[in-house]
């Protein structure tokens, strides 16, 4: 791979079509986004991860060794708790090693580029490199600089994709709905600076939702080019109305500037999502929210921990979700 350090980070809020994620035979090589990943691949990737949520917690040591002799590596430059260790945990379910590399402790720290500590990784014989990163733009750089044999997935970037949450949202609304032609799904919050309403987004849209919609204050909306399709609400009873599935977003504070920041008691009393506001939707609706939550600002405990909410389901499924999207892109490697 090349080791320069340079990259040009200035990317459109939409994921670039500079990678691709695919190799010759068509086979699925990285995932950075979902964007373009065909509707058959990601109901494939559907079907198997529903096949593994099966096994999950029946079988607590290795489920298969599928990944056996792979190694991954986890490198995460901001924090996570779900998307981290449910990987970490797919990858020991497929038999695979597993190193995470705390790039607040490494050389990172000294000046090393991330080009630099992936060309160690790759020295050291790493096959999957799993990264979550704040600048948009480095995972392209880096799936457009590795080894051939390697594969980059994205565990979150910026605010551009987090495919293997779109994946696991979209298990969940499958495993509760079970189609996805007839559905209302309401996105609701800080859509501008959400990487999990983008991918959303793109996997409803492949999956065929018929009425997508997105609920947010005026300076929380994306701009009119992005969500096209969606209709666009800025009061929770007209965007949760009949909804079949309503999903909830974190205000991101880390990529909003502080005077941008809205107050979290006036943002509540607009857009808390309370049990009188999930009534306006259908009464077999489902609550769901990515996490980490706010309780009392974008959502209410009673709602988080009611009978309509399948936050803990979404949780369960990640570790399902990232093992197909593991198996999925070492297939053709581990049979070699
Ligand atoms: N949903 C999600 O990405 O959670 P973490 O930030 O904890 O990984």
């Amino acid at each position: 791979m090349n080791s320069g350090s340079s990259a040009d980070l200035s990317l459109p809020a939409t994921y670039p079509g500079g990678v691709n994620q695919f190799r010759s035979d068509g086979s699925l090589r990285h995932l950075l986004t979902l964007e373009g990943v065909p509707t058959s691949m990601i109901i494939g990737l559907l079907d198997t991860a529903q096949g593994f949520v099966r096994k999950i917690g029946k079988q607590r040591p290795a489920l298969s060794q599928a990944l056996h002799g792979v190694t991954v590596a986890n490198l995460f430059t901001e924090p996570s708790t779900r998307t981290r260790v449910s990987f970490e945990l797919a990858a020991k379910r497929l038999g695979a090693d597993v190193v995470n590399l705390e790039l607040q402790l490494s050389s990172r720290v000294k000046g090393e580029s991330m080009l630099d500590t992936v060309c160690t990784l790759e020295a050291l014989h790493v096959d999957v490199l799993v990264i979550r990163e704040s600048e948009p733009g480095v995972l392209a750089l880096v799936a457009n600089n590795v080894a051939p044999h390697v594969s980059v997935l994205s565990a979150g970037e910026a605010h551009i994709s987090h495919p293997t949450q779109g994946l696991l949202d979209a298990l969940t609304v499958r495993q509760y709905k079970k189609r996805f032609d007839n559905l209302a799904i309401a996105i609701v919050g800080d859509i501008q600076h959400s990487r999990v309403a983008r991918s959303a987004y793109q996997v409803f849209r492949a999956l065929g939702v018929p009425d997508l919609r997105i609920v947010a204050p005026p300076a929380l909306m994306p701009k009119p080019d992005e969500f096209t399709g969606c209709s666009r609400h800025a009061t929770l009873k007209a965007g949760l109305k009949d909804a079949d599935v309503v999903m909830m977003l974190r205000i991101q504070k880390e990529r909003m500037t502080h005077a941008s920041l809205p107050d979290a008691d006036r943002y509540f009393s607009k857009y808390g999502l309370t049990p009188e506001r999930l009534a306006v939707a259908k009464p077999d609706a489902i609550v769901m929210h990515p996490q980490p939550m706010n309780r009392g600002i974008e959502i209410a405990s009673d709602v988080a921990d009611g009978t309509q909410s399948v936050i803990r389901d979404q949780v369960s499924n990640g570790v399902a979700v990232r093992m197909a999207v593991l198996q999925t892109v070492m297939e053709r490697v581990t049979a070699e």
